[in-house]
């Protein structure tokens, strides 16, 4: 059961942050569409950015769970970071992408400050990713 557990876990990290992966090619090509294609990207953005929405809670009920299965105390360094990360990263998710594709429908920024402000939200947003998944192998002893 713990290994189907850990499985499962490791399955929502890769959907967190493969499909923003997908996202730069995206990035690139809403530079040159039309209206109508643009707003098809857009679509496809906010459709990615779903499915990590959902590994993201697989994959927090599936690290609770490992917790209890695995005896694991709350205290444990790596974990503690790992949470620390992960409320930031959720915090900065809901403010990065959404309320930036509003903004350009409602006309309020351009196309390439739109462009220009995902692909650094991108960028980080695996950044963050990258240092939760380094402390859930690596497993540092911090304190
Ligand atoms: C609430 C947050 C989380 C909790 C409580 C949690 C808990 C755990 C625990 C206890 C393990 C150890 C399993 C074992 O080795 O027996 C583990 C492994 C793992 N976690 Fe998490 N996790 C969380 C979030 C994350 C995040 C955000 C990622 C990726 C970005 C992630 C990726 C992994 C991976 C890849 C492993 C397997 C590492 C290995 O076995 O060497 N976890 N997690």
């Amino acid at each position: 059961m713990y290994k189907f557990i850990v499985f499962t876990h490791v399955l929502s990290a890769i959907l967190s942050i493969g499909p923003f992966f997908v996202l730069f090619p995206l990035l690139n090509r809403m530079k040159l569409q039309n209206r109508e294609l643009l707003d098809s990207h857009l679509e496809v953005f906010q459709a990615a950015i779903r499915i990590v929405k959902h590994a993201g809670h697989v994959l927090v009920v599936s690290g609770i769970l490992l917790m209890w299965q695995g005896n694991w105390p709350w205290s444990t360094s790596w974990v503690i970071m790992t949470i620390v990360v992960m409320v930031s990263s959720i915090v900065f998710l809901a403010r990065a992408f959404k309320p930036n594709i509003r903004l350009f429908r409602d006309e309020k920024i351009d196309l390439n400050t739109l462009v220009l402000k995902l692909r650094r939200s991108v960028w980080l947003y695996i950044l963050l990713l990258l240092i939760m998944l380094w402390f859930m192998v690596a497993k540092p002893n911090l304190w």
